[in-house]
């Protein structure tokens, strides 16, 4: 078997770097991006905030569809434990719990009544701000053709969801509230991969908060990671909730496309996240450039 390496910027919580230069793969980027294409992780490093994934991409392709036992390092299995994360994220995520899928232990295909895929995982889901790993089990169910049902999961960290944040989250909370001025801040990370300490609440609350677009866009088919935040607004609210307008980038593996969203939300620490608008925006040739970093 014949392997090539193909070296991609991947995510647990983001990618680095601009959205012009994200996603670098090392081999031409036609096969890589091709839905059958199986590239196995063969080697994950993982910096906080960031995760660089070595994929090797063996030439055999393999039905996208995979039915049965699911060799766990390939995409089948990897797509569908990306939406548990995303669901996790959008159930019990904050400015200070933000879930990354670790590793797939094992995992099952199968042809479910109404023409549905259910998946039923073994995985590790890290909490990447306190740095706890768990292992889950995870089932998720995919509707095909027609319909237009987003992902229906259901999974169990029990231990994951007891790591108190309510003290972070409240002194977060109050900073916002009462500040004179509203939050704001672009390039979230910079092209350099950097983003400043007080600038992390607002990074990992647009990682939180795009995990309810990944969750709604994502297929059997797709592999979403949030990139970048272009630019974030706090606005203000007349009520006891923080309202936000984040423009994000995310990044679909499959495809190699960079696809902005504009994204309108509440947060409180009682209520969590509440998206009140997600729009996906036209492409926008001057959105890819790389940002401006003096
Ligand atoms: C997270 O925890 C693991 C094991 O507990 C440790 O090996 C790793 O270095 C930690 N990572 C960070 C970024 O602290
Ligand atoms: C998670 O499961 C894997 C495989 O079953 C096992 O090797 C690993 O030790 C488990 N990790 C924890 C934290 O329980
Ligand atoms: C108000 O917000 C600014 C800008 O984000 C920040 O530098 C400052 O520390 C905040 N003030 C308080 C009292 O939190
Ligand atoms: C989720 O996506 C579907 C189409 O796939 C769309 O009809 C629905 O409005 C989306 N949900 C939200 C909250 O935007
Ligand atoms: C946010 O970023 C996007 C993409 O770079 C840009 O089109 C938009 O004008 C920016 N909005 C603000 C308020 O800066």
């Amino acid at each position: 078997m014949s392997l090539r390496i193909i070296v991609a910027l991947a995510v647990l919580t983001g990618v680095t770097g601009s959205p012009g230069v994200t996603i670098r793969p090392v081999a031409d980027s036609a096969d890589s991006a091709h839905p059958n294409s199986v590239p196995e992780t063969v080697e994950e490093t993982e910096i906080f905030g960031q995760q660089i994934q070595l994929f090797e991409e063996e030439e055999a392709e393999e039905d996208v569809m995979a039915t049965g036992e699911l060799n766990p390092k390939h995409y089948p299995a990897q797509r569908a434990a990306k939406v548990v994360q995303h669901y996790l994220n959008t159930r019990y995520g904050s400015p200070y719990r933000v879930f990354g899928l670790q590793r797939v232990h094992s995992g099952n295909a199968e042809d479910v009544a109404d023409s549905r895929r259910k998946y039923q995982l073994e995985i590790s889901v890290q909490e990447m701000i306190g740095n706890t790993t768990e292992n889950c089990s995870a089932e998720v169910l995919f509707a095909r053709g027609e319909q237009q049902r987003s992902a229906q999961v259901q999974a169990s960290c029990e231990a994951l969801l007891k790591i108190d944040t309510k003290a972070q989250e409240e002194a977060f909370y109050q900073q916002c509230k009462m500040n004179q001025s509203l939050q704001s801040a672009q390039y979230l990370p910079d092209s350099y991969g950097h983003i400043e300490p007080d600038m992390k609440p607002l990074w990992h609350l647009g990682i939180v908060a795009s995990s309810f677009i990944m969750l709604n866009e994502s297929t059997e088919n797709t592999l979403y990671n949030m990139a970048q935040v272009a630019n974030v607004t706090q606005l203000p609210t007349e009520n006891d909730q923080l309202k936000f307008d984040y423009h994000i980038l995310l990044h679909e593996m499959v495809s190699q496309e960079i696809i902005h969203w504009k994204l309108l939300f509440t947060w409180s620490p009682a209520e969590g996240v509440k998206v009140l608008q997600m729009e996906q925006l036209p492409h926008c040739h001057d959105c890819e450039k790389p940002p401006n970093t003096n």
